[in-house]
């Protein structure tokens, strides 16, 4: 058996940045309201005219971790994209980006597990490499929501929290293994599915529904029970942080990084409280981009990285919550 070891990391945001006063041209909100329940100050959305989709800004975040991993695009064995909004209802984003890379035809899979998206991508990508099947890994979480919220007042409850951008890494086997991902943990409860969902376009919505939809069809449109889901998120987190410490023989004060999926700065200031953690031992970006559901986890692992904050022996605890529900965690040495 062995590990995987992250070894090359790249993210990805469309330029185009929408402020909370932006918002409140669009609909009622106010950057007070935003910036008090959720943390978020701005966030970026593709812009109309670019060719950015989740495919595309998950192959440009894919292009830097594949060059920072100093492998070529010949050594990577494996693609794994996790997404809830991708280019096509079929193919998934995966095959999209084997393309648009030029990687070999190597195989691809799609994740469909939103906000935990990131964490049960690189489990499943964990799994290949631990069995030895394949040797190094294209992880890639992509989020391309602005195209799909309801950008009136009816919608802010929601519109107002979510964000583009994509996030990637490449894993890649590690002999030692008491270094590199040493556990993850997945869990879902699917009795909870209509408090966070999509519910159309599906085949249970498809054509003539789809041609036959009223203005007022709001299942066209992500629903939150912002309420419920806040309650349940933050025992979640807590609950799969420490099923991931406990796994692994560790203990809250052994935490040097938690990198929670940024649903909202309040969610991860609870936790923070919960494990007693300092501002330094909690990463948050959420102030910039929103939520990026799958994208999330790995943008603000790889802006971690990137400012100095994660050293060579660090524990590092990635841990993610939402909609299915679905939660998950997953305990590196770094
Ligand atoms: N701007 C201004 N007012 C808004 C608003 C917005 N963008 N969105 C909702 N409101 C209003 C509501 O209409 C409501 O008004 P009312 O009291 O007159 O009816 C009031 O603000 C309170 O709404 P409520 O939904 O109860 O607010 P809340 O305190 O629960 O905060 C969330 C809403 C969404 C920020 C919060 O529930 C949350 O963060 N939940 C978790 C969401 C999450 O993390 N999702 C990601 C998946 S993991």
């Amino acid at each position: 058996m062995y590990n995987s070891k992250i070894i090359g990391l790249g993210k990805y945001v469309p330029e185009h940045v929408v402020t909370n006063d932006d918002l409140s041209k669009m609909m009622d909100t106010n950057d007070a309201w935003i910036q008090e329940r959720t943390g978020i100050k701005e966030r970026r959305w593709i812009k109309e005219g670019t060719d950015d989709t989740s495919a595309v800004m998950g192959a440009k975040a894919s292009k830097i971790a594949i060059e920072r991993s100093g492998l070529s695009n010949d050594d990577i064995d494996f693609i794994v994209f996790a997404t809830m909004t991708p280019d096509y209802y079929f193919p998934g984003c995966g095959v999209q980006i084997q393309e648009l890379l030029g990687l070999k035809n190597i195989g691809a899979i799609d994740i469909r597990n939103q906000c935990s998206g990131f964490i049960y991508a690189i489990s499943v990508a964990d799994q290949f490499i631990k069995t030895g099947m394949y040797k190094n890994i294209l992880v890639v979480g992509a989020e391309y929501h602005s195209n799909g919220l309801d950008k009136t007042t009816r919608g802010r409850g929601v519109t107002v929290i979510f964000g583009d951008g994509a996030g990637a890494c490449v894993l890649s086997r590690e002999e030692d293994t008491s270094k590199g991902i040493l556990s993850t943990h997945l869990h879902s409860e699917g009795k909870y599915a209509d408090k966070l969902i999509v519910e159309s376009p599906s085949i249970k919505h498809w054509v003539p529904q789809i041609l036959e939809a009223k203005e007022e069809d709001l299942s066209y449109f992500p629903y939150m029970d912002g309420t419920f889901v806040f309650k349940h998120a933050v025992v979640r987190f807590s609950e799969v942080i420490m099923e991931g410490l406990m796994k692994n023989g560790l203990n809250k004060d052994d935490i040097d990084m938690l990198i929670p999926h940024q649903a909202n700065l309040r969610i991860a200031q609870f936790i923070q409280k919960k494990f007693a953690l300092s501002d330094d031992q909690v990463f948050n970006n959420i102030q910039k981009y929103g939520n990026t559901t799958a994208a999330s986890v790995i943008i603000a692992l790889t802006e971690a990285w990137e400012e100095g904050k994660i050293k060579s022996g660090d524990n590092v605890v990635l841990a993610a919550f939402g909609s299915g529900f679905t939660w998950g965690s997953a305990i590196v040495k770094w």
